[in-house]
């Protein structure tokens, strides 16, 4: 087994569950010491500390609101002083749109874009004078393929990860001339807590798969593999990028 992260500090936001867990767990099993944060679901974050630990990694879970500007930067400060610095940022905490347009209330327009922009916004802004500080850094943002493309009922969804892909691209640009890299992966159907309802009933799950050209739905694996090439000194010549891991759905559109 390559240990491509031996040392590396890393971060990675909403790891209770999904695609943050099989990230986390993936740094981890090269060599990371790796912080793990998620907002509520406590136990989710427990059980992937001890995943974690069980590899022999150092690890830190901390109960983090993304949208919370002061448990953001005491996220970023508590892993400095434990681990010394941060290498590596995988903002993924995100959350699903509930309401059609019509219906959307202020609230809910606040809570998708709060969790899925805001959230990665302060997250970049706190760690990247540490990355700068030291001249490397990868940061990986977790979009969506709904923001490269709409779909019924998604509308402030696909406005928040399309905001993040362009402020990923906008980063990318700010960071010029330094040995930082910042890029975007864009997920497309993936089984996990976000989505399980949607595939409750082989109908359902059969009716997504035929979208599908690999013909099936994507495990939080097939993610986590592409993010943590992007967070490896053998993408170090990709920046600004939105690499789209979707089992080629996006060809069908
Ligand atoms: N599952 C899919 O089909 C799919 C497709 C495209 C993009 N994505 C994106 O992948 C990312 C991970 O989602 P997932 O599918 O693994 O779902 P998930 O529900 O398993 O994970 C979401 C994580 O985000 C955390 N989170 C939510 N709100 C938070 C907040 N306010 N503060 C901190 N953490 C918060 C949750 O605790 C959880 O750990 C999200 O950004 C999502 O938009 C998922």
């Amino acid at each position: 087994m390559t240990q491509r992260f031996q040392d590396k500090v890393a971060i990675v936001t909403g790891a209770s569950s999904g695609i943050g867990r099989a990230t986390a767990v993936g740094l981890a099993r090269e060599g990371a010491k790796v912080t793990i944060c998620a907002d509520r679901n406590v136990e989710g974050l427990e059980e992937t500390r001890q995943e974690l630990e069980a590899l022999g990694a150092e690890c830190l879970a901390l109960q983090v609101d993304v949208r919370s500007q002061a448990a953001v930067e005491s996220c970023v400060q508590q892993t400095r002083e434990r681990f010394g610095t941060i290498d590596i940022l995988v903002n993924n905490a995100g959350t699903g749109q509930f309401s059609p347009f019509p219906m959307m209330s202020n609230d809910e327009y606040d809570r998708v874009m709060d969790i899925n922009l805001r959230g990665t916004f302060y997250f970049c802004r706190a760690v990247l004078p540490i990355m700068l500080e030291h001249d490397y850094g990868k940061i990986v943002n977790v979009t969506s393929i709904m923001g490269e493309i709409a779909a019924m009922g998604q509308s402030i969804y696909n406005a928040s990860k399309g905001a993040a892909k362009l402020m990923t691209q906008g980063i990318a640009v700010d960071v010029a001339g330094r040995n930082i890299n910042v890029n975007a992966v864009a997920p497309g159907m993936v089984v996990t807590n976000m989505t399980q309802r949607m595939f409750g009933d082989k109908e359902r799950e059969r009716y997504f798969v035929e979208r599908i050209p690999k013909r099936r739905i994507g495990q939080p694996e097939d993610i986590a593999g592409p993010i943590l090439f992007l967070c490896s000194d053998e993408a170090s010549y990709i920046h600004g990028t939105t690499l789209v891991v979707d089992g080629g759905m996006l060809c069908t559109r």
